[in-house]
């Protein structure tokens, strides 16, 4: 008896569950879900079953085949990170169904209000299940080491519609006999069925981890780009709609060369769900249908570069997964190097090389962020005790990349592209840690141990010596400009003409901490960065005058905090808010917090509560 995940109480000595079905009564006036859920389990278990749950109240637990109840208990202590463990007693059976509704807190569930949409007038709920939320929609074994196929029976107001990343396969009129056990469960009588009910039902046929479950409903609307590839948002956003079409037409062409590279997609659709702007990541990769936030569309390169990176994952991450959170590295970083792959490819080796900076940058951050815990600065890293929505940072994705890339440089590209092709077919659908990977790489390339210190990348702690930082004419252009502001000196209108968000970015990141008052809001009056579109470059500029006690900033960054929940944007303004900043600063910091909390994804709550009970 031994855990197989720091964060799931699933036991070694447990079969795993292979399927679910689940029945969903999605219910908006008390953003709760009624739900059923089979779990058919890879063989028959006689004695006590763990699963995960999170904020779920259940209301029954019976054999699928007798109808009989099963026994069962709920811890009275819940897990602060892993949530509250559900024990199941079996006698022999194979598979279980718990009857069972969800919180109106669901750590996984962002329920919107109509106001909080862009139509105003209708509800929409959304999913993120990475890295340890699915347990808050369903009980479950939520643990990437489990791969589960899904069906789902989802019940909604018939003036909506659901998307999933799953096959859609009808939808219809609801049957009263199906609620036979939610309607015995907390589910009023007739609901099932009533008049202004719809019923989705979706199937998902190859086994997944269950942080890819995924769904959306609300007023959705959609475009088509290409042969397997639509665009959905909220259809009265109409503008976003149309742009999002635009910034995404070059999609299939990246499919395509995915393909080139990694072998056959296997998904069958690529689909893409632009989200509201509460959306807490910048995308998500959930398969058949990845999400993402708003801020991605914004008529430059980089939307499609977000894209590149959630489709890489169809490969990497989707078919070959990380067995746990503390091998994390093995989707984020070998993602990334996919991306880099991919846009060096449909955007030129300039862009993939200002991508290589920019993250180089990003990972020289992280080392100054975890100085005083540096077991988060090593790519295979230990989470006993650790909320990986804490945690999360740019080591895996570009020390990661940094790793593939050193063996990719080592070894030569003709023979990394066949190693790699090698890799995910002889890995896909499977779940794997860091040594898993490790040995099939000395297998396949004899003697690379001798060349690269794998111990030292895997285990070790900081940036290895042989890292690359990238050489390009602009990124190094990039850099000197950013050292002159230190004396003094901004860069001209001429030295700019050609910048992009992306070089913006760079330069932004490049400059110091916090530089004079004076010199920072001379650079905003003549670029104009407060206000960009570009939340990127918005962002590091606020970041910056926040740092640099520039106070006439605040009333953008309430605003901006207030218009956006994607963590990559709250994290460092409420971090430079809390952290850098004085008591005013502070004081913004909560009373903003206390505002917008309730338009943020739970996930993203919990994340500033983090940032502000460590500094506040
Ligand atoms: N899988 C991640 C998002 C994620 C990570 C969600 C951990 C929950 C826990 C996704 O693929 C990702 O990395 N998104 C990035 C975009 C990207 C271009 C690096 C993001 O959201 O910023
Ligand atoms: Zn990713």
């Amino acid at each position: 008896m031994a855990p197989i995940d720091p964060h799931s109480f699933t036991d070694s000595s447990h079969p795993l569950t292979t399927h679910v079905a689940l029945s969903l009564y999605l219910d908006f006036n008390s953003s709760i879900i009624h739900g059923s859920a089979l779990l058919t389990l890879s063989s028959a278990f006689n004695g006590e079953l763990s699963l995960d749950t999170r904020s779920i109240s259940i209301d029954m637990v019976l054999d699928p085949l007798t109808l009989d109840p099963l026994p069962y208990r709920v811890s009275t202590t819940p897990d602060r990170i892993r949530g509250t463990e559900v024990v199941v007693v079996l006698s022999g059976q194979s598979s279980l169904l718990i009857v069972y509704s969800t919180s109106p807190s669901a750590s996984a569930l962002q329920w919107l209000s109509p106001l909080q949409t862009f139509s105003k007038s209708h509800p929409y709920v959304y999913t993120q299940c990475q890295a340890i939320h699915a347990r808050s929609i369903f009980p479950c074994q939520d643990t990437p080491a489990a791969r589960i196929r899904y069906d789902v029976v989802m019940n909604i107001p018939n003036s909506l519609s659901a998307v999933m990343s799953a096959r859609h396969v009808r939808r219809r009129l609801p049957v009263p006999e199906e609620a036979k056990h939610l309607e015995a469960g907390s589910l009023g009588s007739s609901l099932w069925s009533g008049e202004d009910r719809v019923v989705e039902e979706f199937a998902m046929e190859q086994p997944i981890p269950p942080y890819l479950f995924a769904f959306a409903v609300g007023e959705l609307g959609f475009r088509e780009v290409g042969p397997r590839t639509r665009v959905y948002a909220e259809s009265a956003a109409v503008e976003v709609l149309d742009a999002a079409a635009l910034e995404f037409a070059g999609t299939e062409d990246m499919i395509k060369q995915g393909e080139m590279l990694f072998g056959d997609y296997e998904w069958e659709r690529f689909d893409l769900l632009v989200l509201p702007p509460s959306f807490p990541y910048g995308g998500m990769e959930n398969p058949r249908m990845v999400f993402l936030t708003p801020t991605v569309i914004k008529g430059d390169a980089s939307g499609a570069q977000v894209v590149a990176h959630e489709l890489a994952h169809s490969w990497t991450g989707n078919l070959i997964t990380n067995i746990n959170n503390e091998h994390f590295w093995l989707n984020e970083g070998f993602t990334t190097y996919a991306e880099r792959r991919i846009v060096e490819v449909v955007q030129g080796a300039d862009r993939a090389t200002l991508n290589i900076g920019i993250g180089w940058r990003g990972l020289t951050d992280e080392m100054e962020r975890f100085k005083d815990n540096l077991e988060c600065t090593k790519l295979w890293n230990k989470q006993e005790g650790v909320d990986p929505d804490d945690v999360y940072s740019q080591v895996p994705y570009e020390k990661g990349f940094q790793f593939v890339l050193r063996i990719e440089r080592q070894i030569g590209r003709t023979a990394f592209d066949e190693f790699l092709k090698k890799y995910i077919a002889t890995f896909k659908f499977k779940s794997i840690d860091t040594n898993t990977f490790l040995e099939f790489l000395k297998a396949n390339i004899p003697g690379i141990e001798k060349e690269i210190n794998l111990q030292l990348w895997t285990e070790g702690v900081g940036i290895p010596e042989d890292a690359y930082e990238p050489v390009s004419t602009i990124y190094t252009k990039i850099i000197s400009l950013a050292k002159e502001f230190k004396e003094g000196r901004m860069p001209n209108e001429d030295e700019v003409a050609e910048w992009n968000g992306q070089e913006w970015e760079l330069y932004l990141e490049n400059l110091p901490k916090s530089c004079e008052p004076s010199q920072v809001m001379a650079l905003d009056k003549r670029y104009r960065l407060a206000e960009s579109k570009d939340y990127e470059v918005k962002v590091s500029f606020l970041q910056l005058a926040i740092a640099s006690k520039c106070r006439e900033y605040h009333g953008e960054v309430e605003k901006s905090l207030k218009a956006v929940g994607r963590m990559k944007y709250l994290r460092p303004l409420f971090t430079a808010l809390a952290q850098t900043g004085g008591t005013e600063e502070k004081q913004l910091a909560k009373q903003v917090f206390a505002e917008a909390r309730e338009t943020y994804h739970p996930i993203a709550q919990g994340v500033v509560e983090s940032i502000l009970s460590k500094y506040i």
